[in-house]
């Protein structure tokens, strides 16, 4: 990066440049060189990749200095005159991405104090805010994933949405409770949540500014713990699932972010909530349940639960919300991460226009996705004897087979429609470049970007 090197005198730049010479690719995003001048000011210089000298490669840099610098130091960075707009959003979003802990949610944040010197502060006043907002909702969608589940019940995560709403003016919620589900036909929802001491909630959010020209729809899984149910999951297959939430948890942080915004473009965004727990109140294999839309679902694997639970929240979508694009995020299948790894959520769209504009929008935030097809001859893996279709078919192409599960629901809107699982790339196994160890927020920046464009 470069340090105003000039300022300090020539022996430091000197010194940057020997360090520069010795380092191995020291122009690689995310690479850093620590050079410590304990007797002299400044008394840590820190030299940062920034690669093409992208909104990518500023991102990069951010996170890695983020992670360099030590509690209570005090950073300045000179970007250099004429530095983009975009490049100083990405700086400044990977330095509080890469920052982020969530332990600082019950202790406090560290304090660092990082300052940023351009010449012309006026023109990075848009994209200093918009960086701002995004790594906001970021890192709430992060606490939340993170939050452990005896605290993170249905009703305490539709809580903090609604203390979070009550801040912004423009913002409503709604929460049904269980009677209300009952009487308005949510069998999914309450069939999965019924196992559960913590009731399951369907949370609803409005932003509707009086600018809007089309009405967007975002639909987010939110199991609150994951055991499987009564088809239990194994030991390590349980182990991170209190973060099968994340998909609400990125649409929640995202429609915050968009008021925080004040984006021209209508939201509303609906969180089906319920804890897939094990009890003599469970819903058992073999079950058959009603739907929001009046058809009945056969599960004999009440693992595949987030599938009943987004197909009322997608049904009720097209039935009550005239959407002109509905998008769903979901922790759906493992089999995200056999197909593509990782870091890479498995897209689903009839649309081929809202396809690329969404992975156009993910490339551009950081968070990768892959297109994956929704094979028509497929379908008949959903047949089931005893209802309208089966949840939980195993015949391979896991990710493919739930995402024309939920297919089944868009009604006249399937075109309109997109799907993300986003299984894998929710959480962190270590710290990796703008994440942090743990939950990674994933879906919350993409959708801010595309709610943006
Ligand atoms: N929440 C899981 C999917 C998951 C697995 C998310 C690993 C993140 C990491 C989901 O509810 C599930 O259990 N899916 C089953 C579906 C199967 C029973 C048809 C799966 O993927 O095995
Ligand atoms: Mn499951
Ligand atoms: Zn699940």
């Amino acid at each position: 990066m470069p340090t105003g090197a000039g300022a300090a005198g020539a022996e430091l730049e000197a010194e940057v440049a020997a360090l520069l010479s010795s380092a191995d690719d020291p122009g690689r995003p995310g690479a850093v060189q620590i050079l410590p001048r304990p007797t002299r000011r400044p008394a840590r210089v820190l030299l940062a990749g920034v690669g093409a000298s992208d909104e990518a490669g500023w991102r990069a840099a951010g996170a890695a200095i983020a992670r360099a610098v030590r509690p209570e130091e005090q950073v300045q960075i000179e970007p250099g005159p004429g530095v983009p707009a975009e490049a100083l959003r990405g700086l400044a979003e990977g330095l509080w991405f890469g920052s982020y802990r969530f332990r600082d949610a019950f202790t406090g944040p560290r304090s660092t104090e990082i300052t940023i010197r351009v010449d012309d502060p006026g023109n990075y006043t848009q994209s200093l805010e918009t960086a701002r907002v995004t790594a906001a909702a970021t890192w709430l969608a992060r606490d939340l994933a993170n939050m452990p589940a005896s605290v993170k019940n249905p009703a305490w995560f539709a809580a903090q949405i609604v203390a979070e709403a009550a801040t912004r003016p423009g913002l409503t919620v709604t929460v049904r409770e269980p009677e209300q589900l009952a009487a308005e036909g949510f069998g999914g929802i309450l069939a999965v949540g019924a196992g559960s001491a913590s009731p399951p909630r369907l949370l609803e959010m409005s932003w509707q500014p009086a600018a809007a020209s089309r009405h967007v729809v975002l639909v987010g899984k939110g199991i609150t713990f994951d055991t499987g149910g009564i088809s239990i999951k194994n030991r390590d297959a349980m182990k991170l699932m209190k973060k099968d939430m994340s998909g609400a948890a990125a649409v929640v942080a995202a429609t915050l972010g968009a008021a925080d915004l004040n984006l021209p473009v209508r939201v509303t965004t609906l969180a089906p909530l319920a804890e897939n727990a094990i009890s003599g109140s469970a819903y058992r294999p073999g079950d058959v349940i009603t739907q929001y839309d009046g058809t009945t679902s056969e599960s004999t694997n009440s693992d595949a639960e987030g599938r009943l639970v987004l197909a009322d929240a997608l049904a009720y979508a097209v039935a009550e919300l005239n959407p002109d694009v509905v998008i769903d995020l979901a922790t759906l299948t493992g089999a995200n991460a056999v197909a593509l790894g990782k870091r890479t959520a498995a897209l689903y769209s009839h649309n081929d226009e809202l396809a690329a504009a969404l992975a156009a929008a993910g490339a551009a935030a950081g968070e990768a996705m892959w297109r994956l097809p929704l094979p028509g001859d497929y379908l008949e893996y959903l047949h089931s004897d005893i209802a309208d279709r089966h949840s939980s078919p195993a015949r391979g192409a896991g990710s493919v087979v739930a995402a024309l599960f939920l297919s089944e629901f868009l009604g006249d809107h399937l075109d309109r429609w997109a799907h993300l699982d986003m299984s894998a790339p929710s959480w962190a196994a270590a710290d990796d470049g703008d994440l942090t160890s743990g939950a990674t927020g994933w879906g919350t920046r993409t959708l801010l970007r595309w709610l943006s464009s």
